[in-house]
This record gives structure tokens, sequence and C-alpha cells, in this order.
């Protein structure tokens, strides 16, 4: 088949890769020339596990080509797959300017049936005002050339994309078009050759499902984050707790991890485009509410923690910090707990030294070239003089580090840590001062 996918980001680049890797042809076109031309000249614009392989064995066999010609790639797929960002905007709902900018591109350059697919996470009644942009296109243009618009949002986690892409638990597809089902029936046949993955439902439902799925695994993380809180005031161990009731089938043991807080592309942004709707509808979403004003109190608990240890006034303090994006396995930095821990670090007069295995580049975006911060190779050059060590990312690399060339490097035999990577018991045998998250010390 051949495929179009508009913006070519995490989930653009992602998804055009998977479907070329099965045979399809695929263009994948985005506003951003640096991106384009990166992928062009052979690199790759995002750290994803594998994904710089299959992008090169995909653009030698020639089923992968970038562009930033708008038109050209509306001609090019007869599927016009939607990956653009959709941040939040101020009042917290969805901003899908970048969605509809995309949608008047196809109506305009449109020249037969076009099977439009929304993969941004999107609010429910998108696919319709995608639907009335593209025909108001159409209309300026005297033509009544057909499409059909159909949701199919996306579930891959970042740092598992690939494999998450290739083999999905689900496939949601949201149209009553029969010729839409078809196509996409077709399209991810590869993807579910062992048993039937595709769950096809109404736009409507589609489009909810993927923020109901994202506010769902929300909830379970500031539930889990709540507990931790009252388990260190009850002198109970919150790993202990999770054990205990992620043996229940019926729970499970997935995102049920205390830490400093959920962050990322998709969970801040999703909750809180989700209220924002529900609060339109003047439906209220209580439990919806608590879960993203915990999450926002639990960013600032390993800061607390500190401002316990050493008071408010950090000046002459320094601070190594090991991971800065938001989980393992990906450069992203958006809504970073990391972020919160440093930019409060500097509010306090401290100065921090941080390494992440894939997002230093990022940091250097977001940040730029400051006094009060240094990014090292290593993770033990960051402990060198430091006052203590704060975890904040939970990279393998972090889980086993040598204890004993840290405590030589640390000027505090010190960790506050972020994402409760060690044995309270174990770092008190190896002579540390250690501050996780609702365990039991
Ligand atoms: N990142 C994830 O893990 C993830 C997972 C599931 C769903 N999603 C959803 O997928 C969507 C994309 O997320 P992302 O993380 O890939 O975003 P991203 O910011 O990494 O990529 C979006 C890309 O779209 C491009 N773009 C914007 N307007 C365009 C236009 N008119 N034409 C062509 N390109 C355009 C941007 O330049 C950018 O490169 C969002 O709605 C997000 O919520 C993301």
């Amino acid at each position: 088949m051949k495929i179009t996918i508009i913006g070519t980001g995490y989930v653009g680049l992602v998804t055009g890769a998977c479907l070329a890797d099965v045979g399809n042809d695929v263009l994948c076109v985005d506003v951003d020339a640096r991106k384009i031309d990166i992928l062009k000249s052979g690199g790759i614009p995002i750290y994803e596990t594998g994904l710089e392989d299959m992008v090169r064995r995909n653009v030698a066999a020639g089923r992968l080509t970038f562009t930033t010609d708008v038109e050209a790639s509306v001609h090019f797929g007869e599927l016009q797959f939607i990956a653009v960002g959709t941040p939040p905007d101020e009042d917290g709902s969805a901003d899908l300017q970048h969605v509809l900018a995309a949608a008047r591109n196809i109506g305009r350059h449109m020249d037969g049936f076009k099977l439009v697919v929304d993969k941004s996470t999107v609010p429910v009644g998108t696919a319709d005002r995608v639907t009335a942009v593209i025909q108001e296109e159409l209309l300026a243009r005297g033509l009544d050339t057909a499409f059909c618009v159909a949701s199919n949002p996306e579930f891959l986690k970042e740092g598992a994309a690939l494999e998450d892409f290739m083999k999905p638990d689900r496939i949601v597809i949201g149209t009553d078009d029969e010729r839409a089902t078809q196509l996409l029936r077709t399209l991810y046949a590869p993807f579910q050759r062992s048993h039937e993955r595709l769950v096809v439902m109404d736009v409507h439902s589609a489009e909810l499902t993927k923020y109901a799925a994202n506010a769902m695994l929300a909830t379970r993380i500031s539930f889990m984050n709540e507990l931790a809180i009252l388990a260190e005031e009850l002198g109970a161990d919150i790993e202990l707790v999770r054990q205990g009731i992620g043996s229940d089938p019926r729970i499970g043991y997935h995102f049920l991890y205390a830490g400093c807080g959920y962050g990322g592309s998709c969970f801040p942004k999703d909750v809180q485009a989700l209220r924002h709707t529900a609060a339109a509808c003047q439906v209220p979403l209580r439990v919806l509410d608590a879960v993203a004003t915990a999450n926002e109190a639990q960013k600032h608990v390993l800061v607390e923690k500190l401002q316990t240890r050493f008071g408010e006034n950090l000046t002459g303090r320094h601070f190594a910090i090991w991971g800065l994006a938001f989980k393992p396995n990906t450069d992203d930095m958006r809504d970073a707990p990391s972020r919160v821990m440093i930019e409060a670090l500097w509010r306090m007069g401290a100065t921090v030294t941080a390494y992440d295995p894939a997002a230093m580049d990022e940091t250097r975006r977001i940040y730029g070239q400051r006094d009060d911060l240094a990014l090292v190779e290593t993770p033990m050059e960051a402990l060198l003089g430091a006052d203590a060590l704060i975890i904040m990312t939970e990279w393998k690399a972090f889980r086993s580090p040598n204890f004993e060339t840290m405590k030589t490097l640390l000027k505090i035999p010190l960790i506050f840590d972020g994402r409760n990577l060690y044995e309270p018991i174990a770092m008190r045998e190896h002579g540390f001062e250690y501050f996780p998250i609702g365990r039991r010390l």
C-alpha cells in the first residue's frame, strides 16, 4: 500500500518505519525541515531503541522516504496518517491546530480517494472536525472527491515503541465506513497473524478509548504515589504493598511503582485534555482531577525530602543527578520530573551535574549553556564532589552501580532515589544515607 505519514516525530517515524518494514511504500512528511534533513542524510532525530536500524533498512530498500513537500505528500498515499503533535493549549484542552492544518492540506491537494487516519491523540469529535475542514477545502475547489476519516489511536510506549507497534495488544479502529475498515484490516494484517487484534468501533468511542487508557494508567500511578506517602507515615513499605496487591490478577503488577511522579509527552497532557473535555460537558471527573493534583504534588516530594535534610537555602551546595529523560530508553524530556527537580535546585541556589544515557542533547537544547549545570559523560563523573546523588530516571545502568566507588566520589554518601532502585537495608549496609519514596527504612 502507499501510505503518507504526516508528522515525523516519535509516533510518525515509528509508524512509518514499521509500516515500511512489512513491505508498504511510505512517505513521511514534516514541516520541520531540520528533522527531514537529518533523516535524508541518514541520521535520526530522536532516540528510540532499534529505530535507527529499521529506518536505514527501509530507506535502503526504497520503501521509506522523507519530504517537506506537502503537495507531493498528499498525492503519494491513498492512506494519509495524521501523526502530528497535540500539545496542551493554555486552557488545558488539546491544541488541534496542527491536526487541522494537516487536514486542510489534504483537502487542498487531494486528487482522488483518500482514507485519512487520525493517529494523533485527539479529543472526541476531532474526526468530525477533520472531515468538515477537508470538505470545506474541496468545496472551495469545486470538487466532490470521495474521502473518509477514521480514528486509529496509537498506544505505543516510548522506549519500547517498535515492539509495541510490531506486536500490538490491540489495534483500535474507529469508523462506520466499510471501505475504511477493509483498508485498515488489510494494512494491519501483518501485525496480527496469530490472532485478531483489531477492535473496530465508532469514531467517538475510539477517540475516547485513547484518553481512557492513559487516564487509567495515570490513575494507578497517582494512587500508588499517595499510598507511598501514607506508607512512610505508617512505617509500612510501599514496595511490599505493591507486590501484595500486584499478585492479584484483577489488579496486576503494571504501573504500580511509586516514584517522583509521572511525566512525558502523554499522561500529563492527556489527563488534562480529558478533564477539559469533561468540564466542557459539565460532567465531573473527580477521580481524574485528584490524579492530576496528586501528580503535581508528587513531583515535589523528593525536593521536600532534600529540603528537610539540607534546609531551603542550598547556596554553595552541589548535586549529582542520574536520569533526565521522563522514563528510561527515551530522550524525551517533555514534562519530565527531572526538570522540576533541577529547576527547584537552581531556585534554592544549588548547582547541578547531570548524566543521562540518551537525553543529554535534549537537556542542552532545553537549558542551553549555564554555569549552574554541567553535563558529563558517565554516571560516576557526575558524583565528583556532590553533596548527594538524586536519581530521577530508572535506567538499567543505574540499578547495580559500584557503591564503594560512589562513596569515594560523593562528598556525603547520600542518595535521594525518586525511582526506588535500591533496597534500603542494603544501602544502610553500604554506609549510605538513603531517601527513597514510600520505603520502610
Ligand atoms: N510520544 C508518544 O509516546 C505517543 C504515544 C501515543 C500517542 N501519541 C500522540 O501522537 C501524537 C504525536 O506525538 P509525538 O510524540 O510523535 O509528537 P512529536 O512532537 O514528536 O511529533 C510531531 C511532529 O509533527 C510535525 N508537524 C506539526 N504540524 C505538522 C503539519 N501540519 N504537517 C506535517 N508535520 C507537522 C512536527 O514538526 C513534529 O515533528 C500526539 O497527539 C501524541 O499525543 C504520542
